[in-house]
């Protein structure tokens, strides 16, 4: 009898290590991993490329790009995980950085552009198989995903993590500026009007403040040993 197949829905907070454990996972059960916040980060640096990031302020004339704007994800074997693509050209480099941190959360607040996205990410997870992580993969991509996971973790954890995987990819910036920038974008995400980070119901909250990657790998996959049992 061929294994039951499912979809993994991973939501929580800023710089968490959701994308660490939505790789590994996918990698252990050959699934796919999708990162809805590379594609909200793909839109933001096309903003920013063409002019529309004024300040604090989104030009809503990006709205009328959207339809010149294809997100692609390719498998990037040396690093593992995947890169996204941009109308042909590899982003990756260019959405992890701090600039792009700091607009991407206005970016994702407008309606329009979650719509845009959240069509995309249903589609990608229609065959099932999937790992997606983000802010509302469990409440609203993949309100049916059979396994949930929220993903904490203290504020200082966070914030050193992240500053060491900026600053060993090259970015000059200081440990203040990212911790600001993850109070921000945590305000705004969980504030916002449209599909704010919020905690699904029959989601399983995973603080990983104190704990290995190897810890919430292992107990990530007894959750799903259960959901697959
Ligand atoms: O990796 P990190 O925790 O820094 O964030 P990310 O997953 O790359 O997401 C960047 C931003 O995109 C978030 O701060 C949200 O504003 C937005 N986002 C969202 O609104 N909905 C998602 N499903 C994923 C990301």
């Amino acid at each position: 009898m061929s294994q039951k197949v499912i979809n993994i829905a991973i939501d929580g907070f800023s710089a968490t290590g959701k994308s660490t454990l939505a790789k590994e996972l996918a990698a252990k059960l050959g699934y796919r991993y999708i990162d809805s916040g590379a594609m909200y980060r793909g839109i933001t640096y096309f903003a920013q490329k063409h002019g529309l990031v004024n300040g604090e302020t989104i030009d809503l004339e990006l709205l009328n790009h959207l339809d010149k704007i294809s997100l692609e994800f390719h498998h990037n074997s040396k690093r593992g995980g995947s890169d996204l693509i941009l109308n042909g050209e590899n982003v990756e480099e260019h959405i992890r950085k701090l600039k792009v941190a700091k607009h991407v959360s206005a970016v994702a607040a407008i309606s329009e552009i979650r719509k845009f996205l959240v069509h995309q990410q249903k589609m990608m997870a229609a065959q099932k198989g999937v790992v997606m992580d983000g802010r509302d993969i469990g409440t609203v991509v993949l309100p049916d995903a059979e396994l949930k996971i929220f993903v904490t973790a203290r504020e200082a954890v966070r914030t050193n993590r992240r500053f060491l995987e900026l600053t060993s990819r090259g970015d000059k910036i200081t440990k203040l500026e990212v911790e600001a920038n993850l109070r921000q974008r945590d305000l705004l995400d969980t504030t916002r009007e449209d599909s704010p980070l919020v905690m699904a119901e029959d989601a399983k909250l995973l603080d990983n403040s104190e704990m290995t990657r190897e810890q919430q790998l292992e107990l990530a996959m007894k959750w799903v040993a259960e959901k697959l049992s």
